[in-house]
């Protein structure tokens, strides 16, 4: 009997442990990674991107803020913001205030559902599962105040927009989607070929859904970002994300991969990103993250 009953304690203690780990711990342990891509013609030099995601940011995530502004210590040539800034009525003063040294240099971004909505309570388990198309949404968050804050430091609205940036003297073409998460992309009203002529591509969307990355990728853009994904946010050592929570495939739920499509292949990176839904603060094996991406000439 007493053997019997040892071993669903051992398991409860070990379930509590984990949770208490990912939830006290891997939450707020906040990494730099950095990927290199060969995406630059012949002869360029290097270009250095920060990309950053889902800071899900609340007006009492201190610690979040001093680490992303510390960021601005990279000097990065461009910065790239895919998304999910904030997680709470009045977080648009944070948000600004975590990017504020990074908004005195060159930027694009495009918004997710949660610069859009407030965050609602979900059963946790069921990010493990597949997503079956129900949205439910709690309030307007004001994005308007957020967009204008980084617009009016420069940085690119690519909410399904096409623009232009110069970065370290290089010109980059761009093209942009609103949240496809939210079926809010019109891609059709941006489409055409990237200008060869440009030293760089990019295409920037908020959730990787392969109807906008295939757009992309036939039209000619060399890179693509997105987030959206929190990297599976809750994921198994040795075998990686569970979910994607859209239609890519698990494989690239996080980092540097590839897209083809139309003949043609686009560099693809999807960033874990920094934050969660605040009734969800959890994750396991894949720790909150921006990424500074080093583009390198092609070989
Ligand atoms: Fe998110």
């Amino acid at each position: 009997m007493r053997r019997t009953a040892s071993i669903p304690l051992a398991l409860l203690a070990t379930g509590a442990a984990g949770l208490g780990y990912a939830a006290g711990f891997e939450v707020r342990s906040f990494r730099l990674r950095r990927a290199e891509l060969p995406v630059l013609g012949r002869g360029s030099r290097p270009l250095r991107v920060l990309h950053l995601s889902d800071l899900h940011l609340t007006p009492d995530q201190r610690r979040k803020r001093d680490w992303v502004r510390a960021l601005a210590g990279l000097e990065p040539d461009l910065v790239v913001n895919t998304g999910d800034n904030m997680a709470h009525l009045e977080a648009v003063p944070a948000v600004l205030d975590a990017l504020g040294p990074l908004l005195e240099r060159p930027g694009v971004f495009v918004p997710g559902s949660n610069d859009y909505y407030g965050p609602v309570f979900k059963n946790p388990a069921r990010y493990l599962l597949p997503d079956a198309g129900e949205r439910r949404h709690k309030g307007f968050l004001p994005w308007q105040d957020l967009r204008d804050g980084m617009a009016s430091a420069g940085w690119i609205d690519l909410t399904n927009a096409r623009g232009r940036v110069k970065a370290d003297h290089r010109e980059i073409e761009l093209v942009g989607t609103d949240d496809p998460h939210l079926h809010r992309d019109r891609y059709e009203h941006v489409a055409g070929a990237a200008d060869p002529a440009a030293d760089l591509s990019l295409g920037v969307t908020h959730a990787p859904y392969r109807r906008v990355l295939d757009a992309m990728t036939a039209d000619g853009f060399s890179l693509l970002l997105a987030g959206h994904t929190h990297g599976g946010q809750l994921c198994l050592p040795g075998v990686g994300a569970l979910v994607t929570n859209c239609d890519l495939p698990r494989r690239q739920a996080k980092g540097v991969s590839s897209h083809s499509y139309g003949g043609r292949t686009a560099a693809l990176h999807v960033s874990a990103g920094l934050g969660t839904s605040p009734y969800a603060p959890v994750r396991f094996a894949c720790p909150p993250e921006a990424t500074l991406l080093n583009l390198v000439a092609q070989g």
